[in-house]
């Protein structure tokens, strides 16, 4: 979908439908020009109802507020309604509120997101592909915004939004499909693309970095696993930061195995990996003045003879020991090297990690929403302001020593799961705090994604399936940081 702007107002652009925004369930203004046939079909204008006027050419949705993210769902109904017609070329105006820069933003977002469908493996593609949008710089109310402003913002947005389709594409794959070895290609080929370094450890490689708690995970399975290392390099960097993602292609529970039931959707567990690798497309195309690491530690977690167990004692990349007790607390333990190798080779301002972690998250705080953690209460508190900012949910879950208690082991530094049913989310933190180094405490941050990353309904303008979580806030805090350090 290409998008172009133009200083003519709507009427006078040439398309094969428009998109009119209705505010606050009201239609009479005098630029509603559909007032009588709208209120006659009993129109609700409720947030992202859509009606289409076939002979007047015109797709009307809906947004309760001028605020970005209804302004960002409406848009993405609309399109999703215009898919099912054979138009090819939309038009459509501005929809600007308090902040203009972000409702421009929000509306190609909306556009682009809804936009999206993976029907790889349908045979019958089912929707007409839009092929051009084109945004006139005037807004509903005849306010009008400079050209080359609306085109910067506009192109911003595109490449957020088109970064975290292709997040979504990533996690959507079947497991066999998106093997460690190929998530690796997937790593070389977005290099190649976007010009940034690459560096792949294959099981040799991690077993000359000690990272053996990696590669008890990965030991049953049949697709070896691989460190990712992508690294976007401007000159005259403001910060150099360090992204960790958790890329278990599929998690099966290993020995400690999942039921039938919870086993299904498990490919989603390389959703911190592939957020990782949509930030570094992003970063990349939006040029921005830091330096950035993508990590990705990907493998599989399967059953069989060489299986690592319940009972084992692993000694991580740091030194330290970790008693398992239970194989499916499996990303904690790849994690653990990771930002161990983070730490080593990077030796970042910031270091922050992305992981479907725990199903204690999602019961925590819901399907939709971050679980932030961290030691640092500012550093929390600025990537949440960016998530909202964003239009993504967070919801900080605080450390406490009682906590940090229920992980210890009899017979090893560290077990690697709690010894209470409750407080999953932050015990499994608090395991991750055990691999930070002392001057690297404050500069962390861990993002739990195992609820938004991949909800099986669809929700608002996410669709069933894949929601790139993570991907928009972290560009967002990026922009935010840069603009603080000028
Ligand atoms: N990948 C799962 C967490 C998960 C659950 C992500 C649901 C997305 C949706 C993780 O590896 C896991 O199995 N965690 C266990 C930890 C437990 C054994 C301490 C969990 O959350 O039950
Ligand atoms: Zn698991
Ligand atoms: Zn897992």
């Amino acid at each position: 979908m290409q998008i172009e702007i133009t200083p003519k107002a709507p009427g006078e652009i040439e398309a094969d439908i428009e998109i009119i925004c209705l505010i606050d369930k009201k239609f009479d203004h005098d630029w509603v020009e559909d007032k009588e046939l709208l209120e006659l079909s009993g129109f609700k204008a409720e947030q992202d109802a859509t009606i289409f006027l076939p002979e007047k050419r015109r797709l009307y949705t809906a947004s309760d507020s001028l605020q970005h993210d209804d302004i960002r769902s409406a848009f993405a109904a609309a399109i999703r309604a215009i898919r099912k017609t054979p138009a090819k070329h939309v038009k459509t105006g501005l929809y600007l509120g308090k902040c203009p820069p972000q409702n421009i933003k929000a509306m190609v977002e909306g556009m682009v997101f809804g936009d999206y469908d993976f029907d790889l493996y349908k045979t019958e593609k089912a929707k007409h592909p839009i092929k051009k949008v084109t945004i006139s710089t005037i807004d509903f109310n005849a306010k009008r915004v400079e050209i080359e402003k609306v085109k910067k913002y506009v192109e911003t947005a595109n490449i957020v939004a088109t970064a975290t389709n292709y997040t979504k594409n990533l996690v959507n794959t079947p497991p066999d499909d998106m093997t460690p070895e190929i998530l690796a290609l997937k790593g070389v080929s977005l290099a190649e693309e976007n010009g940034l370094e690459c560096t792949i450890l294959d099981e040799k490689g991690l077993e000359g970095e000690n990272m053996n708690a990696f590669l008890a995970v990965s030991r049953a399975s049949q697709h070896p696993p691989r460190l990712i290392h992508l690294a976007y390099k401007p000159q005259n960097p403001k910060f150099k930061i360090a992204l960790v993602g958790k890329g278990l292609t599929y998690d099966s529970g290993g020995l400690s195995l999942k039921p039938a039931e919870f086993m299904v959707t498990m490919k989603s567990d390389k959703a911190g990996a592939c957020a990782v690798f949509g930030i570094m497309k992003a970063v990349s195309e939006l040029k921005l003045p830091i330096e950035v690491h993508g990590i990705v530690g990907a493998t599989e977690n399967m059953i069989g003879s060489n299986a690592y167990k319940p009972d084992d004692v692993l000694r991580a990349k740091n030194g330290k020991t970790i008693e398992i007790r239970n194989t499916d607390a499996e990303g904690r333990l790849v994690l653990a090297d990771s930002l161990c190798y983070a730490q080593e080779k990077v030796a970042p301002d910031y270091l922050i990690d992305f992981a479907t972690l725990t199903g204690a998250c999602v019961v925590a705080l819901g399907e939709y929403t971050i679980g932030i953690m961290g030691h640092n209460r500012a550093l929390k508190h600025s990537i949440s302001k960016a998530a909202a900012h964003a239009g993504e949910l967070t919801g900080t879950l605080k450390f406490n020593r009682y906590l940090k208690k229920l992980i210890k082991s009899e017979i090893a530094d560290v077990c690697n799961i709690s010894s209470s049913r409750y407080g999953g989310a932050i015990t499994a933190a608090l395991f991750l705090d055990h691999f930070i180094q002392e001057e690297y405490k404050q500069k962390w941050l861990h993002l739990d994604i195992a609820g938004p990353a991949y909800v099986e309904k669809a929700w608002g303008y996410n669709p069933a399936g894949a929601s790139g979580a993570g991907v928009r806030m972290t560009i967002k805090w990026f922009e935010q940081i840069i603009k603080k350090e000028k």
